[in-house]
């Protein structure tokens, strides 16, 4: 026994990293699928809003389904959990039609590169308003991922300031909506996938009299006509991408933020965020100065040295 020990050990932490690896992979490809068919129809169909709409509204539909014909396990969740998952949704709301409305303005690869830099609101929200203190090289891995943002910011070319604040307005509403979700699925026996599914349902219930307040039921109608005239046939099966990528990548990640410590998520969400700003360069061939680019590449590489720094 004592000589077979180790080895399974060794076994069972091999199987854990190639399952991580395979949640990380999925998840970055799902992410980068969802945000090309995004800008896709946002160019098409300007109301992010809706779109925003649509993603948790096809998100919510698939996991009752899945529940209905047993695919899934139905969750047990009472009064209590829902309660808990109100300030989840409300931040996760918030933080997604921000980063939509964001991307309708801007390029996507400016809204990610702005969004590189949520470890820096992280940071300054858990010392500022949960008192919390960090190692000081943590402080200083702040300075390249705000000087590296900044730069890319002030040199881009098609900068626009509503494009720039609903990422910034994303980071900082992710930040809680991240550490709120920790703490409700610790010790909870729903799994990550359906604690993603109940929260969908619930950030729809938010976001759908906001979405009409704003955008509405008009204006919406007009604006399909037109992409729908303008695209034929295919606008639909972009918007069906765009809701449905967005349902399963986001589902992907939570299910890898039940395996993981919040620390290796940040650090696997900003390589997701390398692979979607060049893949999106290069599909919708987004002009970049080299100086943006040496912009974001200091960003990133801040987010790097804030991993080993918290390390
Ligand atoms: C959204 O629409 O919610 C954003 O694209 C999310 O961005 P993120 O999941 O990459 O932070």
């Amino acid at each position: 026994i004592n000589i077979e020990l180790p080895d399974e050990q060794a076994r069972a932490e091999a199987a854990q990293r190639i399952k991580i690896g395979l949640y990380f992979a999925t998840w970055w490809a799902l992410n980068v699928v969802f945000n090309i068919y995004n800008k896709k129809v946002l160019n098409a169909f300007p109301y992010p809003w809706l779109t925003s709409t649509l993603s948790l509204a096809a998100g919510s539909s698939m996991m009752l389904i899945s529940w209905a014909t047993k695919v899934a396990e139905t969750p047990k969740v009472d009064l209590e959990f829902w309660k808990m998952l109100l300030p989840v949704a409300v931040a996760h709301t918030i933080g997604h039609v921000a980063a939509t409305v964001s991307m309708s303005k801007v390029a996507v690869s400016f809204t990610h590169i702005i969004k590189s830099g949520e470890p820096a609101f992280s940071v300054l929200v858990q010392r500022f308003l949960l008192g919390e203190t960090f190692p000081f090289s943590v402080y200083l891995s702040l300075l390249p991922i705000i000087g590296g943002c900044a730069l890319a910011a002030v040199t881009e070319l098609n900068f626009n300031m509503t494009g720039f604040m609903g990422a910034m307005i994303s980071n900082l509403a992710f930040v809680f909506r991240n550490i709120f979700s920790k703490k409700g699925m610790k010790g909870k026996s729903v799994s990550g996938m359906n604690y993603y599914a109940c929260l969908s349902m619930l950030s729809l219930l938010i976001l759908t009299p906001f979405a009409i307040a704003m955008e509405g039921p008009q204006m919406w109608a007009a604006g399909w006509q037109k992409a729908a005239s303008q695209i034929g046939p295919n606008f639909v099966w972009w918007v069906v991408a765009q809701s449905v990528f967005y349902h399963l990548y986001n589902q992907v990640s939570y299910m890898s933020l039940d395996q993981i410590s919040p620390l290796t998520f940040s650090i696997g969400n900003t390589m997701k965020r390398i692979s979607v700003i060049v893949s999106s360069i290069i599909i919708f061939h987004t002009p970049v100065q080299p100086i943006n680019a040496l912009g974001a590449a200091i960003a990133i590489l801040g987010t790097f040295l804030y991993s080993q720094a918290k390390q």
